[in-house]
């Protein structure tokens, strides 16, 4: 063996666990210039995770596979926002992306929790471990803000207030946690569309920016009861979403009517999120959605959770 290099032992792979998030507070402002809305939201993640793993592969380019919720529908091409975060991680890097990844799914998909967005954020994180590339909070959130306007809450997860388009984040630290059922329906609502029926309806003086955050805010930050939370829950998209896809109102009120705390859709829907008093309401709660019928799927979420870069 003298003289001969050992072949490069083959790197391990690496998974990042990634959080869905939610918005208790969703303000949506006026189109700005360059088409994106002024957000004041108030964000916080929540215990449904996606699996992101990678490894080096021996050929050029990324190779993407997919298992679980919505693994037929999405794409695999460059269209796929873990891809575009592999790219560019390695531009920054000046590595070479040859890179398999995968995404094992189990945040809804297209249900407005930011699964894609997750699983970019999530991307950044594994790719900058597995090619060891240092990199700093402040360069690492200007990729993610160039990923998506939700990609950098993702990154660090927790609870944070979000404005500007949702990239510009002020942390904070809640002194509670809180219950929730998550209510799929099989339906899917692009982001884009849920925003232009804003605008739509906002023409015909349906809706208002709720830009005020200070009293969800100061309510997290003293970990105040589900009751009291169930009163300041807002989403200024929720009459968009109900407005695409009708079919959301009764589901609403049939989680109302099992007992929920609060109706309140995720984002720009169509998931449905209710609220519990705590983790045993929670789990009789979606045990009674499960038998009345009407949602996809239904599961049990706490928050806030850490993201992967927290
Ligand atoms: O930022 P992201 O790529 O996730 O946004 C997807 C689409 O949602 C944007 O192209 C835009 O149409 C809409 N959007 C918006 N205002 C925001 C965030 C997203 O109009 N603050």
């Amino acid at each position: 063996m003298t003289g001969q290099t050992a072949p490069a032992a083959p790197s391990a792979a690496v998974s990042v666990d990634v959080p869905a998030k939610i918005n208790p507070h969703l303000g949506v402002g006026d189109a700005r210039a360059d088409g994106f809305h002024a957000l004041s939201t108030v964000y916080q993640s929540i215990s449904l995770y996606d699996t992101v793993t990678v490894e080096r592969r021996e050929e050029p380019g990324i190779e993407l596979t997919i298992s679980g919720e919505g693994a037929d529908i999405l794409p695999r091409g460059d269209e796929n926002l873990a891809v575009k975060a592999a790219k560019l991680i390695a531009i920054y890097g000046s590595v070479d992306p040859d890179v398999r990844i995968h995404l094992n799914k189990r945040i809804p998909v297209a249900g407005g929790l930011a699964g894609g967005s997750a699983d970019a954020a999530a991307t950044l994180v594994a790719c900058s471990r597995l090619w060891e590339i240092e990199i700093g909070d402040a360069e690492m959130h200007r990729l993610a803000a160039g990923l998506g306007s939700d990609v950098p809450f993702c990154l660090k997860g927790g609870t944070a207030v979000g404005a500007g388009r949702g990239e510009e984040l002020t942390r904070v630290e809640v002194g509670g946690s809180w219950h929730w059922v998550v209510a799929t329906t099989d339906t899917q609502i692009s982001t884009p569309e849920c925003f232009k029926e804003v605008d739509r309806l906002r023409e015909d003086g349906i809706g208002r920016f709720s830009a005020d955050v200070d009293q969800i805010v100061r309510a997290f930050e003293s970990g105040i009861g589900a009751d009291e939370l169930s009163r300041l829950l807002v989403n200024d998209m929720e009459a968009a979403a109900v407005s695409l896809r009708p079919q959301l109102a009764s589901l609403m009120h049939g989680g109302l009517e099992e007992g929920a705390l609060a109706a309140h859709v995720s984002g720009s829907g169509p998931t449905v999120l209710f609220l519990a008093s705590d983790v045993k309401h929670a789990m009789a709660l979606a045990r009674r959605m499960r038998m009345r019928g009407g949602a996809k799927s239904v599961h049990i979420a706490n928050g806030p959770v850490p993201g992967p870069a927290a």
